[in-house]
């Protein structure tokens, strides 16, 4: 992709910002632990949630799309699929399918695209394991392929050591289909799983970090849910309005949980001006986010909160770039192990781009200077390459394997260009 720098500012109200990639999945995945169908409006139809929607039909369910509402019609019992299931390139397809399908019978064999079998699952297949699940895979089932003959376990308590939604769902899944658990996490991540799962009528409460399970007695109920759009996604927008001199964006019909937009609050942090603006309120908030050129935006460091801005921190680290002064993130080494080394990756590209940044074993330091024109190649990492095409409405950027932005944001360039960006979207 190219992108040429924006010559006007952004004025404009965005009401087609991606729906949400984390509710998304597990609409499809949890709409196997009912027996009547699930219906689902706004389902992100993008790379990685089509994957779980066709693993999904693969593992037994019915789907019919008439293309406002997609109706999921879950089998009675979970069928053994024949074929591989392909996670693509995303991990909380692979970690929350490793988490139910260990508690189901029959043989199960997941992979996804190269970035994906080189990321770490031993974080669910260990624990698993240890509790008596059979999951063997590539470096001790560290790395996809993995293959997991399914069983049932004990009732378990597990005490998790890293803040990870991811691992957290994976567990809970295991356990609503064996005997239940304890489960404690170290902070609070996301937690899309406790509030679905609940409103399906599953016997699960939240004390402070924990979290106790009981079993799934009998099949849940289904889901009939309008997906909000996604805080990830519209992030990279908030960021442009911010450092496009004179822009106003209003970002429509976001997810507001409260662990999901934590790096809006670092831009006010930094001297945003963002308002938030709550329009409904079921199982999740949901609004608007009005978003104002800012000029006057300073360093700031980052300590805290880091899982509920972890996805954000590439196109953060664009925001620290365009600043006065230091900023500095840290506590942040789980961003080694996303879709790239996302530490690795941002910095080397912002010094390309002639910013004045440097690793930390757990973050980075970005001090604000004039970024330039360069060619930066995203690693097959999609929010590496869209944090990189917002940097571009100021200076220019060539973005190599873009392609990847289809994985979450399909319709992103798309977007670029109704703001009157010059962008070309071969993919490179
Ligand atoms: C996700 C959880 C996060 C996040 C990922 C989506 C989820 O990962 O980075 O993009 O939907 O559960 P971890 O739980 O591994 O931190």
């Amino acid at each position: 992709m190219r992108i040429y720098p924006l010559e006007k500012s952004l004025n404009l109200t965005i009401d087609d910002i991606a729906a949400d990639k984390s509710i998304s999945h597990r609409c499809a995945i949890f709409s196997l632990l009912s027996d009547k169908p699930s219906r689902i409006r706004n389902y992100l139809r993008a790379g990685d949630t089509l994957n779980t929607l066709k693993i999904v039909q693969l593992l037994g369910a019915k789907v019919e799309d008439n293309g406002s509402e997609i109706a999921i019609m879950p089998p009675q019992k979970i069928k053994e699929p024949n074929e591989i299931l392909e996670c693509g390139n995303s991990g909380t397809a692979m970690r929350l399918f490793m988490g139910l399908l260990a508690a189901q019978e029959g043989f199960f064999v997941l992979s996804g695209d190269r970035y994906l079998n080189s990321r770490p699952m031993a974080r669910i297949a260990k624990p698993l394991n240890d509790m008596g699940a059979k999951i063997d895979g590539v470096n001790n089932a560290n790395n996809a392929p993995l293959c997991i003959r399914g069983s049932k376990f004990e009732r378990f308590s597990f005490e998790g050591k890293i803040a990870s939604a991811q691992v957290k769902s994976a567990l809970l899944l295991a356990a609503l289909y064996s005997n239940g658990c304890k489960f404690s996490e170290p902070e609070l991540s996301r937690d899309h799983t406790e509030r679905m799962l609940a409103g399906m009528g599953a016997d699960i409460k939240r004390d402070d970090l924990e979290i106790t399970l009981e079993p799934m007695k009998a099949p849940l109920a289904p889901l009939d849910i309008d997906v909000p759009n996604d805080p990830s996604s519209a992030f990279f927008f908030a960021v442009a309005a911010l450092i496009i001199p004179g822009s106003h964006i209003i970002l429509k019909n976001i997810l507001l949980n409260k662990t999901r937009i934590e790096a809006y609050k670092i831009l006010e942090k930094m001297g945003a001006e963002i308002k938030f603006h709550k329009t409904s309120s079921k199982y999740e908030d949901i609004g608007d986010i009005e978003v104002r050129y800012s000029p006057n935006l300073k360093g700031v460091e980052v300590s805290e909160n880091i899982s509920w801005l972890i996805d954000e921190a590439p196109a953060l680290a664009i925001a620290f770039a365009c600043a006065k002064g230091q900023s500095k993130l840290i506590n942040a080494k789980e961003l080694r192990v996303k879709e790239s080394d996302r530490i690795a990756v941002t910095i080397n590209a912002l010094k390309q781009c002639g910013v004045d940044a440097s690793e930390l074993e757990d973050g980075f330091i970005i001090n604000g200077s004039e970024a330039k024109f360069a060619t930066i190649d995203s690693h097959g990492d999609h929010r590496i390459a869209m944090s990189f095409a917002v940097l571009g409405l100021k200076c220019g950027m060539q973005i190599e394997k873009s392609e990847f932005i289809a994985t979450s944001f399909p319709n992103f360039a798309e977007i670029l260009k109704k703001m009157g960006a010059r962008v070309e979207d071969r993919a490179c």
